[in-house]
């Protein structure tokens, strides 16, 4: 348990900026609005301050965290980019996608933020806000998504006050963020670029931008590589049935497309995009979860989605969702 402490809700102007990086610059804990999900932010480079995520969280310690960067510059003064990582950056930064590469000799990021690897995941956020705070901050930004370790990821600020509300010491209020899921992890570690998680920029993207395809990284393997990949996460308390062609009696509904024709919605029940649209149901997919898990039904059915474009990364989180726990 950390310490309650009184939550401060700062708006994204000049002074919520200032203020923001000001705190992490005291080693204190900031909800940051990213274009992905929100994250909660801490310095890298302070044990201490880190240390005060993986509390807050009640995250497992072995779990890494993602740095943030302002710019590439400011990212290949942390990391070793090779060939791949550098067309990578080039083609995605600013954007949502990490990159896993071994640390410089003069990285600053901490080792617990590293949870004791010699590589480290970075990412240049597109966010404007997210960028302004790490200007001002001027060192690296320690930010998983800012939820309970095992939590769905916050989109909006009222998620991340719901899961941390009195844990942490601010949360900057930027409204819905866009991509809605989080960043493709790309790790380039030597040898043929891996994808450690699909995300917020379509694999087949990724593929073009290096002229490969990517080593896909088994779940359950050996090292946690991505221990963010570990099944259970991402979780509703609800069961969560997926491929559903119609919800059943007494199931909550998550649509996708046309609904099914078989007989009226149940009352609670929404859908990710009528018209289909992969981009707008991964923006609107951890929001959706949260408003139809707070209504406490036992089972949400969801309709299968298709795996092209961002299809990859919501089908992940969805089985995650679903994976026994
Ligand atoms: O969109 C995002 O990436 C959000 C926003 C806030 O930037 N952040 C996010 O962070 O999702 P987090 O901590 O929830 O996920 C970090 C993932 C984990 O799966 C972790 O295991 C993996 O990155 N990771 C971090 N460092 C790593 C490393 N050195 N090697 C392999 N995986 C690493
Ligand atoms: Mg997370």
């Amino acid at each position: 348990m950390t310490n309650p402490r009184q939550t401060q809700r700062l708006s994204a102007d000049e002074a919520g900026i200032a203020a923001a990086a000001e705190l992490l610059r005291a080693g204190r804990l900031v909800a940051l609005p990213t274009e992905t999900v929100y994250g909660l932010a801490a310095d890298a480079s302070d044990d201490r301050a880190v240390a005060s995520i993986y509390a807050a969280k009640e995250r497992p310690s072995f779990n890494p965290l993602i740095s943030h960067l302002p710019d590439v510059d400011a990212a290949r003064r942390q990391g070793l980019f090779d060939a791949p990582a550098l067309a990578l950056a080039k083609a995605f930064w600013p954007g949502p996608l990490t990159l896993v590469v071994p640390a410089s000799s003069a990285c600053t990021i901490c080792s617990l933020a590293r949870a004791g690897l010699d590589s480290v995941a970075l990412r240049v956020p597109s966010h404007p806000v997210a960028r302004a705070v790490l200007q001002a901050a001027g060192r690296p930004i320690a930010a998983p998504s800012a939820n309970r370790s095992g939590r769905v990821s916050p989109t909006q600020a009222e998620h991340v006050l719901a899961d941390l509300d009195g844990r942490i010491d601010a949360v900057l209020d930027a409204g819905p963020t866009v991509v809605g899921v989080e960043s493709s992890i790309v790790a380039c570690l030597g040898g043929a670029p891996r994808l450690l998680r699909p995300g917020g920029v379509p694999r087949a993207a990724l593929e073009a931008a290096i002229g490969q395809a990517l080593v896909i990284v088994a779940e359950g393997g050996a090292a946690p590589l991505a221990p963010g990949l570990l099944a259970s996460h991402y979780a509703p308390r609800a069961a969560v049935r997926l491929d559903a062609e119609a919800p059943l009696a007494d199931e909550a509904w998550l649509g996708f497309g046309a609904e099914p024709n078989s007989g009226p919605l149940p009352a609670l029940a929404f859908n990710l995009s009528p018209t289909g649209d992969l981009t707008e149901a991964a923006a609107n997919l951890f929001a959706a979860m949260r408003r139809l898990d707070d209504q406490r039904p036992a089972t949400i059915a969801v309709a299968s989605i298709p795996m092209h474009g961002l299809g990859e990364a919501i089908n992940d989180r969805l089985k995650r969702a679903a994976a026994p726990r």
